[in-house]
């Protein structure tokens, strides 16, 4: 540093702000509040169904009657969002994933049931990307060849965004990492009147192995052959992530995204640096199954883990979290504040 800002000890004491909770109050940098999450949650056909993902204890694929009373809950605790992901039937998963652009497939009806519902008392938002409604589990679609095609598979996501738009849902999260397909779906959406209808640009994501458990909840993970390394980015690079931003952000994305999170919170950092819009983090279904893993051996403190993993996000410039750990979280703050 170019100027001191410390006095040495003994005159400098950094414990003395730290001696009494009041105190460290009042020096406290940042802030996990219940306006900083996105909860996200697994759909599935039927009714009063709710079932258990092995791998991730106490998240649960619900039906949508059942989604109803979650969301009730989040409005009640003042989440600010959910993000909706289906686990289609087997005989809807196709080659051309076209139950991706059928206005009755089950996730635009969850996102018109909840609209109906609660308006805007809670924000949707829907993933866009193929892997829902692929036989083969990629995000895109595929040649002969195994390749997943990129400006082929635009045309889909293109059709996929403006589905969802129609059936209500207020944030598009493409997920996709093909090239081009933030400019295209904004193209789309002004087109068809939707200009109200926010992008979030899931902008940094990775190749990462933390993905697992998600898979086994929309029922993917099994049919996928090979990786998705020709479209979501290397984990070893982080240049490369501002390149992502800066196009996203050209071709009119509204937030961007780093996704894994507790493992990539050096890209969230360098992102907030860099951007100006905002900048959401997702802590993926790998960091929940670990989180959860290690508490019900013991080993980790629940509630204090959880709250320590989400002020890191904090720390280093989310200004939100999508997080499996919301209505939780939600739920100790509310405490908080009540006690
Ligand atoms: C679909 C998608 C994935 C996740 C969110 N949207 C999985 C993937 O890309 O394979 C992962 C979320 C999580 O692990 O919690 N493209």
């Amino acid at each position: 540093m170019a100027f001191a800002t410390h006095a040495p000890y003994p005159a400098g004491r950094p414990r003395r702000l730290r001696r009494t909770d009041w105190s460290r109050r009042l020096v406290r940098e940042h802030e996990v509040t219940v306006n900083d999450l996105i909860w996200p949650l697994f759909v599935i056909e039927g009714e009063k169904t709710r079932q258990p993902v092995a791998s991730m204890p106490g998240v649960e694929r619900v039906s949508i009657d059942e989604l109803l009373r979650d969301v009730e809950e989040a409005v009640a605790l003042g989440i600010p969002a959910i993000s909706l992901f289906p686990n289609t039937p087997d005989d809807l998963r196709t080659a051309d994933a076209r139950e991706a652009w059928n206005p009755d497939n089950l996730v635009c009806r969850a996102v018109r049931a909840v609209k109906e519902r609660f308006g805007d008392a809670i924000g949707v938002m829907t993933d866009v990307a193929l892997d829902p409604y692929t036989a083969h589990g990629q995000d895109g679609l595929i040649n002969d060849e195994g390749e997943v095609l990129n400006d082929e598979t635009i045309e889909a996501l293109v059709k996929q965004a403006l589905n969802q738009a129609a059936a209500g849902c207020d944030i598009i999260g493409p997920s996709d990492m093909m090239d081009g397909r933030v400019a295209a779906i904004r193209a789309a959406l002004e087109e068809a009147g939707h200009k109200h209808v926010h992008i979030m640009a899931y902008t940094a994501k990775y190749a990462s192995a933390f993905y697992g458990p998600f898979r086994d909840a929309v029922g993917s993970g099994a049919r996928l052959q090979g990786d998705k390394r020709t479209y979501q980015m290397d984990p070893a690079n982080a240049r490369e992530a501002l390149r992502e931003a800066a196009m996203d952000v050209a071709e009119g994305a509204d937030s961007i995204m780093v996704k894994p999170g507790m493992p990539y919170l050096d890209i969230v950092r360098l992102l907030k640096d860099n951007v100006t819009l905002p900048v959401f983090a997702y802590q993926v279904s790998g960091e929940y199954a670990m989180l959860k893993a290690a508490c019900a051996n013991g080993w980790l403190e629940e509630r204090k883990v959880v709250m320590e993993s989400l002020v890191a996000f904090r720390r280093a410039g989310a200004d939100g979290i999508l997080t499996y750990f919301a209505r939780d979280v939600a739920r100790w703050l509310a405490q908080e504040k009540g006690s």
